[in-house]
């Protein structure tokens, strides 16, 4: 059980650490009425699995499987339109009416421009070519249209104002899209009737979404707000250039819901090993991304590829490859959004750090624990060295992070978890793994999750902690 007035979930690594499970976990737990999701859009896939089945979410918030829940889109996300509404439909096909969701007003609208400018350029930084950055430069250049341009305070589309919005927008982007990057022109009439076909559905859900969370907290709801992406990938204190394009931590929480609470339970969610989807510096990685492109693609036609005996034993001879590849396949690390193979590596404590400093994080949830199982022994990257400096913050500079080794710690492993219900039936090795991860971030692991179903969580109960 965990109990709060309010929570945030954010995630501490580079995005999947598992946010999606915890926040279903939370709402079902820890009395939330209110479920805010405040930054990202389509780029974020969040699973959450129950005893029906898999439900992978991209833009709905992680509350939507709980029809008492509220779940809010508020300012912060960038929106894209049609993607919702086949979001909000594949649910409805599955039972669920989402009918317990509203969208700001103010939100941005991801529209065709972005997405195609995305897949055009992204390919440096990795993207998930969901227009995300596009949509978030045009909302910094004041270009960007928002739901409020599409759908009216009455709740009505406003076909007369967006179509004039979108010819005189797609006047200028079909111009850079042909004449700057050589792409075919967008066609006003047909993103005009794509638009507003999705309006008529989701207009009865448009709102002040922060008119409405100022009063639910009046009314002393419990909120629970949730991040996509994590600390590592915020667009200031990420590994910039390769970054997303929000503010993913506590700051960005409050500017993107537009109402000061600061959340009283700030759970960072951290996976017991350290993933990366996309280019960009990861300073534990096990393995070449170049091999892992190659050699790891999922083929939904095939399944994933399997890990062999003589790879398993290979890792355990100290092939990184091997090691991330067993990470990877074990894990079923590929990306819920893209189906793309994540890389793999050890759990980076100095890069947890920066993800509790920027929320104030005040506890820890960490995931995946279970996929450690048989791994003889672990590492823990406590420090970089560079010329033989130690450092034990993250630098700025993502062009030379390649130029820093992780300082490792190496702690023993466990054969397996064997279904403990509780921290003290788990295995002695992994609950010194847990400590020290405690004592080096300095907050308390809260919640632990052993499995993807959310019967398979502990919880911790609330503990100060030493930082060593
Ligand atoms: P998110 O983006 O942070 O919500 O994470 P993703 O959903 O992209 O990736 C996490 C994956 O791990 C999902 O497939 C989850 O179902 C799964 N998962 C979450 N927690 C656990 C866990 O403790 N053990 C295992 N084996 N799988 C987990
Ligand atoms: P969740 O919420 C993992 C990564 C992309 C790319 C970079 C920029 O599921 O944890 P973008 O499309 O945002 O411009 O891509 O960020 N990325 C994620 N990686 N999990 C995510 O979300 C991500 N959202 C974006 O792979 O490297
Ligand atoms: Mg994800």
């Amino acid at each position: 059980m965990i109990r709060a007035a309010s929570y945030l979930v954010v995630g501490g690594q580079f995005g999947d650490e598992g946010k999606g499970k915890i926040v279903d976990l939370v709402v079902q737990e820890g009395g939330v009425d209110v479920v805010v999701r405040y930054n990202g859009g389509a780029n974020a896939g969040h699973t959450i699995v129950l005893d029906q089945g898999k439900y992978p979410l991209h833009l709905l918030p992680s509350g939507i499987l709980h029809p008492e829940v509220m779940n809010l889109i508020t300012a912060g996300v960038v929106v894209d339109p049609l993607h919702l509404v086949k979001e909000i439909q594949n649910l409805q096909g599955r039972g669920f009416s989402c009918e317990n969701l509203r969208i700001s007003d103010r939100a941005h609208l991801v529209m065709p421009w972005h997405k195609s400018i995305d897949a055009h350029l992204g390919g440096r930084i990795g993207t998930t070519a969901r227009g995300i950055g596009p949509c978030y430069e045009d909302r910094a250049s004041r270009r960007g249209l928002r739901m409020g341009d599409l759908v009216d305070e009455a709740g009505q589309v406003d076909k007369d104002h967006f179509a004039r919005r979108v010819r005189e927008t797609v006047e200028d982007k079909n111009a850079i899209l042909t004449r700057v990057y050589g792409l075919g022109p967008l066609d006003p009439d047909q993103i005009l009737q794509d638009y507003f076909a999705a309006a008529e559905l989701l207009k009865g859900q448009v709102t002040d979404t922060a008119d409405l969370l100022e009063r639910y907290t009046r009314e002393g709801k419990c909120v629970l707000f949730e991040g996509a992406q994590g600390a590592l990938l915020d667009v200031d204190w990420g590994t910039y250039p390769y970054v997303t394009s929000s503010s993913v931590s506590l700051p960005g929480c409050l500017l993107g819901s537009g109402v000061f609470v600061v959340p009283e339970l700030r759970m960072g969610v951290v996976k017991a090993y350290a993933t990366r989807v996309g280019e960009g510096p990861f300073p534990t990685e096990l393995g070449e991304y170049g091999a892992i492109k190659e050699r790891d693609a999922f083929n939904p036609e095939v399944g994933p590829p399997k890990l062999t005996a003589a790879e398993r034993s290979a890792a355990l001879d100290g092939d990184d490859y091997c090691m991330g590849r067993w990470l990877r396949l074990v894990g079923a690390e590929f990306g819920t959004t893209t189906g793309r193979p994540r890389r793999c590596g050890w759990l980076d404590l100095v890069a947890v750090r920066q993800a509790v400093r920027m929320s104030g994080l005040n506890a820890l949830v960490l995931t995946k624990l279970d996929i450690l199982d048989g791994i003889p022994s672990l590492k823990l990257a406590v420090a970089y060295e560079r010329d033989g400096k130690k450092t034990r913050t993250f630098p700025a500079r993502a062009h030379h992070l390649d130029q820093y080794s992780p300082v490792y710690e190496e702690l023993p492993g466990w054969e397996t978890l064997n279904g403990a219900g509780s921290f003290e039936e788990l295995p002695a090795e992994a609950q010194r793994y847990i400590r020290r991860i405690e004592e080096y971030v300095g907050i308390p692991v809260r919640v632990l999750s052993v499995g993807s179903h959310r019967s398979q969580s502990l919880f911790l109960p609330d503990r100060v902690v030493t930082v060593k």
